[in-house]
């Protein structure tokens, strides 16, 4: 299937990342279906959806109109029977082989044999995925960053028998849709981000643990050095622009230092035993009460708009 023959776009998983997705798509004209198992949850998808929109006309970056017609363009359903005319799936169900194999077992064979399909897991593999899946030529994953109206990057993976034109058209329609996609053209397990993120990751919570540094000057240490830097070059080019001599040594005596573990961190472990996860349950390393959690989202939000706007737009 070719780029502008992709009309109808359904977003499998009406959850954090599905949600927020199907705004995207609808936002570029793309007659849009959000689907889910569940009734209930497309009630909670239509809510976040209400409060996506009004931060984006809040920002100025939609009119009242256009984030009406958005809402509009935005069907939302827990009718199979959806799958039978579409032209690009995107499953963003809960993060597990079996089902999202399960899943893709029954949509593929309910979709056109045009059909383009693509998972957003965050690291699975592709080639097991579609391992179920009738014609798993034309399967890829699509894997967005959260919040995903706001964050540019998208990373189109080939599993083993993703044909390059399911490829192309994928990358092309991330295009399409303003995102900023990248292509890993040989399938490993968390693709490029996550590989990079959860290496830096385990030194950050590593460094707690030994006592080296607070969370709190972890984080500073990220944000306003290291992020501020990668929102512009990234990891290989600061190499570049800092002196690839000086990263050498620096390789050199540091790199035995670092934590190598293949364990989950223990301070993590810690947290996610005690039922701490983060802003949803109020505690993570850092604590959320009610009254306070939604407002970090909010204001993680508007900063994320304002960054977008300083590199992307005005
Ligand atoms: N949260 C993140 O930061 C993030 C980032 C990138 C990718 N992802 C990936 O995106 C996917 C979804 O993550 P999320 O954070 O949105 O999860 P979530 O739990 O918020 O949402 C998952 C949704 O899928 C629905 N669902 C479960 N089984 C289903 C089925 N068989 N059919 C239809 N709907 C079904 C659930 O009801 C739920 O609404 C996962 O694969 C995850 O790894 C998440």
């Amino acid at each position: 299937m070719q780029l502008a023959e992709i009309k109808k776009v359904i977003i499998a998983g009406a959850g954090t990342m599905g949600t927020s997705m199907a705004q995207i798509f609808a936002q570029y004209g793309y007659d849009t279906t959000l689907y889910n198992h569940r009734e209930a949850t497309l009630q909670r998808a239509k809510e976040m959806i209400r409060m996506n929109q009004q931060a984006l006309v809040k920002s100025g970056d939609l009119t009242t109109e256009e984030s009406m017609a958005v809402q509009k363009n935005i069907g939302l359903t827990a009718d199979k029977t959806c799958f039978a005319n579409c032209d690009f799936v995107v499953e963003s169900i809960v993060e597990n082989l079996e089902i999202k194999q399960e899943f893709w077992r029954d949509i593929s064979r309910l979709v056109k044999p045009s059909t383009l399909l693509a998972t957003n897991t965050s690291g699975i593999s592709i080639t097991k995925i579609a391992a179920l899946t009738e014609k798993p030529a034309r399967f890829c994953g699509m894997h967005w960053f959260n919040p995903p109206h706001l964050v540019p990057l998208v990373e189109v993976i080939k599993g083993e028998h993703t044909d390059e034109e399911t490829a192309r058209t994928v990358f092309a329609l991330a295009e399409k849709i303003g995102k900023k996609p990248v292509l890993v053209k040989n399938h490993a397990k968390g693709f490029i981000g996550n590989r990079i993120q959860l290496a830096g990751r385990r030194e950050a919570l590593h460094i707690v643990k030994e006592g080296i540094a607070d969370a709190k000057d972890v984080d500073n240490a990220m944000k306003y050095g290291l992020g501020f830097r990668y929102a512009c070059l990234g990891p290989l080019e600061t190499a570049d622009f800092g002196g690839l001599d000086i990263f050498y040594h620096v390789a050199e005596y540091l790199l035995p230092d670092l934590d190598r573990s293949a364990e989950v961190p223990p301070l993590l472990k810690e947290k996610y035993e005690k039922g701490e996860l983060g802003i949803k349950t109020q505690q993570g390393f850092y604590s959320y009460p009610e009254e306070t959690s939604k407002k970090a989202i909010q204001e993680r939000d508007e900063k994320f708009i304002r960054l977008f706007h300083a590199l992307y737009q005005k």
